[in-house]
């Protein structure tokens, strides 16, 4: 198999977990590249739901090797309760690896996440408020604390003492409780012992995987429009969770990457603020988030629910270099009379269409979305396990997605389970 990057081709909640626990059977190794726990990754395997937060989704194969890359900020607490709870299920996680550059988040982070929230008010984001934008803000300010600071008691005093005092003025400011040194030291000691087994720096395992032409899957956390370069800012995430984060989040050079599949649900959800050309605010909004059971899986928040956007799938495919498209939920359809595609952007004031994503949000305010009304199959498909099972109305929505974004669509999902796949050939 290929090296393949597995990305979120939307706003994140694609369904990318199950992707990467179909491919993992078949790949040497799985690396998260960027993100914390912000994500919230489901896999279903027969009657048992897992959801992953940090670690790798392919790690229900005994023995795979599964790394936590350098991109990614981890909250050791989360890992660890992570970590304990898949071993409470009889899960092998003896060859997990965590990159000791990754960064890491702490209690001052997830305070000053929910102190921004607040501060901006009307205008928040609707973060996790998991402390993930706070920790990259520490990270690219060259203030945070890496995995590995975490063994050395002098370092992680001396990064303190420069942090803290920084950080209190603000919570002093706002009214907010202020953070003691020794009480961050102890958080990281609590943590750091029973991590110990699993920091690892990982370019030994990647230097023989490649050697031995080993096949390494890269797992996407978030979306292509939630990625802090690409996306809708500032309403995205921090991190870059386009493909090309994988390598910079991994430590492989990207001419070692052969494949880019972008995971995209029939639809479009979005959880947290920001633009959202094709969300549905009626009834068939509604339809969609039950029967699509769309809640965030680490909030559990409500998602927004639209249409399918060829606009910002185009510009997804362009940002993460697509080789080819997971497509998912199509399910969610079975009962629909008709389902809708957006095709195009249309500026109300003038009529001008735009078939390329404009990235600008003022912009963005005066458009509406072109739609073409395909027909539905009103039919169960979630038993379909080959492309001839499908209705003929699934196959036409599915040739008029390749269509319109201009990707092969490889896989296809008609359920959360592992069976519930079409490999398109
Ligand atoms: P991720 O963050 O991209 O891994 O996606 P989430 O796990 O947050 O959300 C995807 C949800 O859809 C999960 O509950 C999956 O079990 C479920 N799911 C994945 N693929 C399908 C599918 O083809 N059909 C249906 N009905 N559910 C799916
Ligand atoms: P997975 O990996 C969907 C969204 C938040 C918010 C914005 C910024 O499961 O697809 P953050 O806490 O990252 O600073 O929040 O990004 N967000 C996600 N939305 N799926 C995710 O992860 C998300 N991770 C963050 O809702 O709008
Ligand atoms: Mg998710």
């Amino acid at each position: 198999m290929a090296n393949v990057v597995i990305v979120g081709g939307q706003w994140g909640d694609e369904g990318k977990a199950k992707i990467i626990d179909l491919l993992a059977e078949k790949a040497d190794i799985v690396i998260r590249y960027q993100g914390g726990c912000n994500a919230g990754h489901t896999v279903v395997t027969g009657d048992q739901t897992y959801k992953f937060h940090l670690i790798p989704s392919g790690i229900l194969y005994p023995g795979k090797i599964c790394l936590i890359g350098n991109g990614t900020v981890i909250n050791p607490q989360v890992l660890i309760e992570e970590i304990e709870g898949l071993k409470q299920k009889g899960i092998d996680t003896s060859n997990l690896y965590v990159s000791p550059t990754a960064h890491v988040t702490l209690p001052y982070h997830i305070a000053l996440d929910e102190l921004n929230e607040e501060s901006l008010g009307n205008n928040k984001i609707g973060t996790t408020k998991r402390g993930i934008g706070p920790t990259y803000m520490d990270k690219i300010g060259r203030t945070g604390i890496r995995i590995e600071d975490m063994y050395d008691e002098e370092v992680l005093s001396k990064k303190l003492d420069v942090i803290l005092p920084q950080k209190n003025i603000l919570f002093e400011h706002y009214n907010k409780p202020v953070f003691i040194k020794e009480e961050i030291i102890q958080f990281c000691k609590k943590y750091a012992e029973p991590l110990r087994q699993y920091v690892k720096d990982p370019s030994e395992i990647i230097r023989n995987a490649l050697s031995q032409n080993q096949s390494i899957l890269f797992e996407g956390a978030q979306g292509a429009m939630l990625d802090v370069d690409h996306g809708t800012y500032p309403y995205v995430t921090s991190s870059n969770p386009v493909a090309a984060g994988a390598s910079i989040g991994s430590g492989i050079g990207f001419t070692y990457i052969q494949q880019v599949v972008g995971v995209f649900k029939a639809y479009v959800t979005r959880v947290g603020e920001g633009p959202f050309l094709t969300e549905l605010k009626d009834m068939e909004g509604d339809r969609l988030q039950q029967i699509g059971r769309e809640f965030g899986t680490t909030t559990g928040r409500k998602r927004r629910c639209g249409w399918f956007d060829a606009v910002t799938a185009r510009y997804s495919a362009l940002v993460n270099g697509l080789t080819g498209i997971a497509l998912t939920k199509i399910d969610v359809f079975d009962d629909f009379d008709e389902i809708k595609i957006c095709i195009a952007y249309k500026d109300t004031r003038n009529g001008q269409i735009y078939e390329h994503y404009p990235a600008n949000l003022k912009l963005q305010e005066f458009l509406e979305p072109v739609y073409e009304v395909l027909p539905g199959w009103k039919q169960d498909i979630s038993g379909c396990r080959i492309f001839s099972d499908l209705p003929k109305n699934a196959r036409k929505f599915i040739s008029r997605l390749e269509q319109v974004t201009g990707v092969s669509i490889v896989i296809v999902s008609v359920g959360p389970g592992r069976e519930q796949t079409i490999i398109c050939s």
